[in-house]
């Protein structure tokens, strides 16, 4: 059993850097200002160019789900929003989800906020939600990302030959995984 309640509340998690939150409405301006920036929008393959009111409308949607946790990352002394972080796809039957994440901007990269975001939801997805399988997709092209799940406790599954094309040019990408039972350094 997975506990969807968890899934619907969302409890705010609480790190040394970073805090994560419910994802709401209110974080709309950052938000639209983080799918403008070409760097972030390259890292996660973006290709759709969402409007003001779908962004509007999907941040609103958010709170009270039950079949996935969207949460903001926030400066734990200011509350600022870093970036986003997102547990989907949650399978309850073979209790596995989809893990996704990014920051707002190259300033807040290289910092170890992905790192310790990424290991909070993990936290939660393992030992409150009651997750066995966390996976997640990276591009060939990001090995910072790469090397944030590790720190986190992903390991490499597999690669899908030329799954992404970006900007004329075909990228392989990179499945990774976590079992709850896995070690979480
Ligand atoms: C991916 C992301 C969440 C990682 O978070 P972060 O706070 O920047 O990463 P951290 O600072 O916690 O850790 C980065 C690690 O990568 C390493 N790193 C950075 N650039 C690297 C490179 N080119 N090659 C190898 N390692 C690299 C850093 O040295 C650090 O490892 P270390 O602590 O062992 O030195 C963040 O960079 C981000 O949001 N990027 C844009 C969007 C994105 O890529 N999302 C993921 C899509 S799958």
């Amino acid at each position: 059993m997975i506990d969807t309640e968890a899934l619907r509340t969302q409890p705010e998690l609480t790190g040394e850097t970073v805090v994560l939150t419910q994802l709401d409405e209110s974080y709309f301006e950052t938000s639209w200002k983080a799918l403008q920036e070409p760097e972030t929008t390259r890292l996660t393959g973006t290709h759709t160019k969402f409007t003001e009111e779908q962004v509007r409308r999907y941040l609103a949607a958010r709170p009270g789900l039950d079949d996935r946790a969207d949460y903001a990352i926030l400066g734990k002394e200011d509350r600022a929003h870093l970036g986003d972080v997102v547990l989907s796809e949650i399978d309850a039957d073979n209790r596995s989800g989809s893990f996704r994440i990014a920051l707002n901007g190259p300033e807040f990269f290289g910092k170890g906020y992905g790192t310790e975001a990424t290991k909070l939801l993990l936290g939660y997805a393992f030992d409150v939600v009651g997750l066995h399988r966390v996976s997640l997709e990276v591009f060939d092209y990001n090995p910072r990302a790469q090397r944030a799940y590790e720190k986190a406790g992903f390991l490499r599954e597999g690669l899908q030959r030329q799954a992404l094309r970006w900007e004329g040019e075909w990228h392989d990408v990179i499945t990774m995984a976590i079992l709850k039972n896995d070690p979480r350094p």
